[in-house]
């Protein structure tokens, strides 16, 4: 297995680029199959998680195409067969966005199960509420879900709670049905949007995005379009943390701003200075860190996906830091590995006390899952001595070139690898 080896200890300083956001480009690169036309999809961030959506494109009949380093030309008007069999969609979960855009394009859709995951239980009882409510029946057979409609009509679905994954899978399937469909209690994430925005660009008419009632007209048609990913506001609250867990002064580029509020809020009650420009945002700490709570929320509220890395930051600052993380049952799996690196936290399910302990020592430890890598390489930057951390295809699944742009905000991190190990893959 593939290691990174950091020597911590350096404050991160300079520039660094923020790479597509990985979980809008997951939603827009399956959506191209509702395309009667090519698309070229731009800012399309190198990471695995992507090379495996287009593998199964392929492997389904598309033509793909990479233009340039982040630029892919994706036909997928000669896909035939509406089926993404087990060995394609078992390493990732977000295969299960084939199901809306195959059933909105065929009126069949025949996919693998997502597995559940390291996060915890993951049902998608929600999808298939959307799905039968827009008039398709669903079976489970052998594994797979089996979707069929003889058409799809527009409806009125009202989700249970707020769902980035079945909010997503809805817009997919109604884009191209009869009628109008009106999501409730929608997920009103920046990814929500930008799929939006790419389907509106394709010809659909979707209203209401980033609110949580998003309105779908269905289209007859929908033509292919060039269009560029939003920035990944995960990535950069990463670099944020990082720069503020090392002392550093780092500035931040490609960045929306309005995206990063909850985390800069955070940010700035944690002693962190944060200065916001047109596209940018420049982290820096001349002061002491202090403790916070948090509590994660969908968004506009602090994101899930930043919990980890918050967490190794708030282990540097003084005080008793209270974190709260419900929307998955199991996000604090990094906790043992930052124990080993001297954090002293306990977690009680979905709650965690962290007591500052202004230091991290280097240990070796294991990648648990995609964040909770993203918060051991922070914990490795700021520490004593040097980290080792395993299982790094967690986070090569979700941060373009991470060792390099670390390396080039002079960061001592170098990436081992072990040659003829297998590389696992998983879905989150
Ligand atoms: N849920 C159900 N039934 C459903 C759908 C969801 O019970 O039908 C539950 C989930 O189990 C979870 C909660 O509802 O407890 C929220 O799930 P949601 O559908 O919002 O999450 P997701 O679509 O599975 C996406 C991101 C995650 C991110 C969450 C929350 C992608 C590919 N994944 O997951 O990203 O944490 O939204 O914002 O977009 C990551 O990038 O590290 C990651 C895990």
């Amino acid at each position: 297995m593939d290691k990174f080896i950091i020597k911590g200890g350096r404050p991160l300083s300079g520039e660094v680029e923020i790479s597509g956001a990985k979980n809008a480009v997951v939603a827009i690169i399956p959506a191209v199959i509702l395309a009667d036309g090519p698309c070229i999809l731009e800012n399309v961030p190198q990471i695995s998680d992507v090379s495996i959506l287009l593998r199964i494109l392929y492997e389904m009949g598309a033509e793909v195409k990479m233009l340039g380093k982040n630029t892919v030309r994706i036909d997928a008007t000669k896909i035939t067969e509406p089926v993404v069999p087990y060995e394609m969609a078992k390493h990732m979960r977000a295969s299960y966005y084939f199901l809306g855009s195959l059933l909105g394009k065929f009126r069949r859709a025949r996919v693998s199960m997502p597995g559940g995951c390291y996060l915890g239980d993951r049902p998608i009882d929600q999808h298939l509420k959307a799905f039968s409510s827009l008039g398709a029946e669903c079976i489970l057979d052998h594994g797979m879900i089996d979707i069929r409609a003889q058409s799809l009509i527009g409806s009125q679905i009202y989700f249970d709670f707020v769902t980035v994954g079945a909010t997503i899978n809805t817009m997919l399937a109604a884009v191209k049905s009869t009628g109008l469909t009106i999501i409730e209690n929608a997920a009103k994430e920046p990814h929500v949007v930008d799929l939006a925005n790419f389907l509106n660009s394709m010809g659909a008419d979707i209203m209401g995005a980033g609110t949580d009632v998003i309105k779908i007209r269905g289209v007859k048609a929908l033509k292919g379009t060039t269009y560029a990913v939003i920035p990944d506001q995960i990535e950069a609250g990463t670099y944020m943390v990082a720069a503020a867990a090392t002392r550093g002064n780092v500035l931040i580029k490609n960045v929306i701003p309005k995206h990063l509020e909850s985390i800069t809020a955070k940010l700035a009650k944690i002693g962190v200075n944060v200065e916001e420009f047109d596209d940018s945002v420049r982290i820096s700490v001349d002061g002491p860190l202090v403790k916070t709570n948090i509590k994660t929320m969908p968004h506009p509220g602090f994101p899930t996906d930043m919990q980890p890395q918050i967490s190794a930051l708030l282990c540097l600052a003084e005080g008793t830091s209270i974190v709260t993380d419900d929307i998955f049952n199991n996000r604090f799996r990094y906790v043992d590995q930052l124990r080993r690196m001297g954090a002293d936290i306990s977690v009680d399910r979905t709650v965690a006390v962290i007591e500052g302990v202004g230091h991290f020592m280097g240990a070796p430890v294991t990648a648990p899952d995609l964040r909770a890598g993203a918060a051991l390489i922070i914990a490795a930057l700021a520490a004593n001595g040097i980290t080792e951390i395993e299982d790094i295809y967690h986070i090569e699944r979700g941060y373009e070139e991470i060792e390099q742009k670390l390396r080039s905000l002079g960061a001592d991190i170098v990436k081992k690898s072990v040659p003829g190990s297998a590389v696992r893959k998983v879905a989150l």
